[in-house]
């Protein structure tokens, strides 16, 4: 495969601490190991991480617009465009968030909210993902698992970078980079079960949609996306990753 040889590393580090922000912290810990990997491997590398704090996002009001038509009424209203052009356009994105409560944070959720409907679409399909969490003790692995899940769902092929508390990080950052790189090259070797079971569901709801679709009939924008994209005639996410790499 001929990758790019410069690799643009987008972070959003889903914390509102901005600049004391733990987790925007452990971003660049993990940022700044992928870059040495990637140097190692004759990659060049860009790395920009947003945080809660750069960025206005509102709560998802239900309407289902982002569903029914791919757009949401609230992007003309907050900063959700510049996160996702930013997520949709990295080659390598990470993505953590704090554990308040035992959860992801507010902004962690709201984000994913407002992005529900690129689990329709596969909007990141074969993209390269890293999650992580941080925590001063408890539900680090927990959350960090679910971010993996809830980031697989839209398509990423996704790492789990693991937990950082304050006695330490759970996993070995330099390993973690290396498997990243290896990711990035290899995307369709890091699919999961659940996701490929997740995708091939979609893809054959979306073949009854189309079959059963009467003439003239408006094609609902999430259904659209999938068959435009040529996504309905795969069998396996693995086949349709390793064909966009
Ligand atoms: C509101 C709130 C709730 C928290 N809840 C937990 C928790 O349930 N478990 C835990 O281990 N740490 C908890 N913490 C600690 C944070 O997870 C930890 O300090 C984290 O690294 C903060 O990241 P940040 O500086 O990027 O926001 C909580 C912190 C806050 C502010």
């Amino acid at each position: 495969m001929d990758n790019k040889r410069n690799i643009r590393i987008f972070s959003f580090a889903a914390s509102c601490a901005g600049e004391r922000s733990h987790t925007a912290e452990f971003s660049d810990i993990l940022a700044e190991a992928l870059r040495k990997k990637a140097k190692e491997e004759g990659f060049d590398t860009d790395y920009e991480c947003m945080t809660g704090a750069d960025l206005n996002v509102s709560y998802c009001r239900s309407c289902s617009s982002c569903f029914v038509k791919g757009i949401c009424p609230l992007d003309d209203r907050d900063d959700m465009p510049i996160l996702k052009e930013k997520m949709l356009s990295a080659d390598i994105l990470l993505f953590g968030t704090p554990v308040y409560a035992w959860q992801m944070s507010g902004i962690a959720k709201s984000v994913f909210d407002r992005i529900s409907y690129w689990m329709h679409r596969y909007d990141l399909l074969g993209k390269t993902c890293a999650v992580y969490s941080t925590a001063s003790a408890s539900h680090g692995p927990e959350v960090a698992e679910e971010l993996a899940q809830l980031m697989g769902f839209t398509g990423a092929v996704v790492i789990n970078a693991g937990t950082k508390t304050f006695y330490g990080i759970e996993k070995d950052v330099d390993e973690t980079a290396g498997r990243i790189m290896e990711l990035y090259k290899d995307r369709a070797s890091g699919v999961t079960p659940l996701q490929q079971e997740a995708f091939i569901a979609r893809i054959m709801l979306v073949r009854k949609y189309f079959k059963n679709l009467k003439e003239g009939e408006p094609v609902v924008n999430e259904m659209r996306v999938l068959h435009e994209r040529g996504l309905d005639r795969y069998d396996q996410i693995k086949e349709a990753i390793a064909d966009l790499t």
